[in-house]
C-alpha cells in the first residue's frame, strides 16, 4: 500500500496516534510473551486513539474544507494576518477566531509566528503551493467539490449501504449522473476543477514515467479538461493527443488546451463512449473512468478499447487501484464507497481484476506503474 490512509487528519494527530499505537503494540508484545502464570488475569493494554481519530475525523476534514471554501489560504498568500484580520477579511463572526486558525495550525495547514491576539498566521509551504487559488499547483478544486457535494451526500452513507442506491443529485430523480450534474454550468465547471485537482499529480507522474518512445498517438477517453493529454504532449514532444469526452465538456477542454499553448498537438473531441466508436490511437488512457460503471459497462468499454488499439497498443487506466488482497489501500476502498454514493452499482477494483477483464477480450501482457499516493496506472498491452 502506498499512503492509503493519508486523507484522515493533521500531522500532529497522526504522529501522536502512530506513537501511541507503537507504544501499545510494544506493551502488547511484552505482555503476550510473558508465561501465562505471570499474567494473573492481566489484559493487554488497548488504545482507543485510532478509533477516535477516524471516528471524529470529520471535525478535521470539515475545518479544512471550510478554510478552502472561504479562501483562507488564498487570502494568506497575499500577507500574514492576525486572527482579527482573518475574521474581517473573510467576513467571519469574532467567535470564529482564534479557534479556527489555531485548529488549522494544530492540524498542520497554517503556521503562527507567536502567541496571543497580535500573532500572525501564514500558510505552510504545502498550503501555499496547493491551496492558494492563485498558485499554479492549486488542487483545491477537489476539496471545493468535496465540501459542496460529497460531504453532505456522505451523511447518507448508511442509507446507501442499506439500499445500494446513489445519494447524490440523482437520488430523487433517478436521472443519469453526468446528465444531471452537467445541467447546471457552475456544477459542470466545479466538477471539471475537481477532476483537475485530484488527477494533476497522477497525470504528471504518468506523463513522465510511461515509456512513449514506440508510440505516436494517444486518446484520453473521458478526458475532461484535457489535462492528461496536455501533460503527455508537454513531456513527450513527438506525441499527438486527443481528449475525448461528452460534447458539453469540449469547450472547457479546448479553452485549457489553448491556454497551455498545445493546440497544434492536442485536440478535444466530443462524443459518447457508449454510443460512438472510440477514436483510434496507439495508447488509450482512461483516468477514473472504469470505476464510474458497473461490471457490464466496464467490460463494454474494455472491448471498445481493444477494438480501437493497433497490435502492440497500450490500454492504461489510472485509478486508486485497490490492493489485490483488499486490506491496505484504504483510500481506494473508500473511493469505491464513494462510487456507491455517486452511482450505486459502480465500484473501484484491483490490478488483478483489471487484468482478468482485459484477458477475456484478448489483451496479453500487464503492468502496474505506481503514481502518486494511493493511485497507480494499470497497463494492458494488445
Ligand atoms: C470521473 S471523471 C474523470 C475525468 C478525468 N479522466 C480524470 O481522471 O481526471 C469521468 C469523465 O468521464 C466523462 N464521461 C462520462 N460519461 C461519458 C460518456 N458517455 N462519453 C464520454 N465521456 C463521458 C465525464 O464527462 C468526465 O469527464
Amino acid at each position: 500500500m502506498r499512503g492509503g490512509a493519508c486523507c484522515f487528519s493533521g500531522r500532529s494527530l497522526a504522529l501522536a496516534n502512530a506513537t501511541a499505537r507503537q507504544q501499545s503494540r510494544a506493551n502488547e508484545s511484552v505482555i503476550l510473551s510473558m508465561p501465562a502464570k505471570f499474567l494473573g488475569g492481566m489484559m493487554p493494554e488497548l488504545n482507543p486513539s485510532h478509533i477516535m481519530q477516524v471516528g471524529m475525523g470529520f471535525f478535521a476534514s470539515k475545518t479544512l474544507l471550510s478554510a478552502v471554501e472561504l479562501g483562507l489560504f488564498t487570502a494568506l498568500s497575499k500577507q500574514p494576518m492576525t486572527g482579527a484580520e482573518i475574521a474581517r477579511t473573510l467576513g467571519l463572526n469574532p467567535r470564529a477566531v482564534p479557534d479556527f486558525p489555531d485548529a488549522l495550525v494544530a492540524l498542520g495547514f497554517l503556521e503562527r509566528a507567536s502567541e496571543g491576539a497580535g500573532a500572525t498566521y501564514t500558510n505552510t509551504p504545502e498550503s501555499g503551493k496547493f491551496l492558494d487559488r492563485g498558485s499554479d499547483g492549486y488542487i483545491g478544486g477537489i476539496l471545493e467539490m468535496a465540501n459542496a457535494r460529497l460531504y453532505p451526500f456522505w451523511a447518507d452513507l448508511t442509507e446507501a449501504l442499506r439500499t445500494g442506491l446513489p445519494q447524490n443529485e440523482t437520488k430523487h430523480s433517478g436521472e443519469p449522473m453526468f446528465a444531471k450534474l452537467y445541467q447546471v454550468p457552475e456544477r459542470l465547471e466545479q466538477f471539471m476543477n475537481a477532476m483537475s485537482g485530484i488527477s494533476a499529480g497522477n497525470f504528471n507522474a504518468f506523463a513522465k514515467k510511461f515509456d512513449f518512445s514506440s508510440y505516436r498517438t494517444l486518446c484520453d477517453v473521458g478526458g475532461a479538461t484535457g489535462q492528461l493529454s496536455c501533460m503527455v504532449a508537454a513531456a513527450n514532444s513527438h506525441m499527438r493527443c486527443t481528449s475525448f469526452d461528452l460534447p458539453n465538456v469540449v469547450p472547457i477542454a479546448t479553452r485549457k488546451i489553448v491556454q497551455a499553448g498545445l493546440s497544434e498537438r492536442v485536440t478535444a473531441v466530443g462524443g459518447d463512449f457508449f454510443v460512438d466508436p472510440l477514436p483510434k490511437a496507439d495508447v488509450i488512457t482512461m483516468g477514473m473512468i472504469l470505476h464510474d460503471w458497473n461490471l457490464e459497462k466496464k467490460k463494454v468499454l474494455i472491448r471498445k478499447t481493444y477494438d480501437a488499439l493497433p497490435e502492440g497498443g497500450a490500454f492504461v487506466v489510472i485509478e486508486a487501484l485497490i490492493d489485490d488482497a483488499r486490506r491496505k489501500n484504504a483510500f481506494g476502498l473508500l473511493m469505491s464507497l464513494n462510487m456507491l454514493i455517486e452511482f450505486g452499482d459502480a465500484f473501484d477494483y484491483s490490478g488483478s481484476d483489471f487484468a482478468s477483464w482485459c484477458r477475456e477480450v484478448g489483451f496479453r501482457r500487464f503492468e502496474i506503474i505506481p503514481l502518486t499516493g494511493p493511485s497507480s496506472a494499470a497497463v494492458a498491452y494488445k
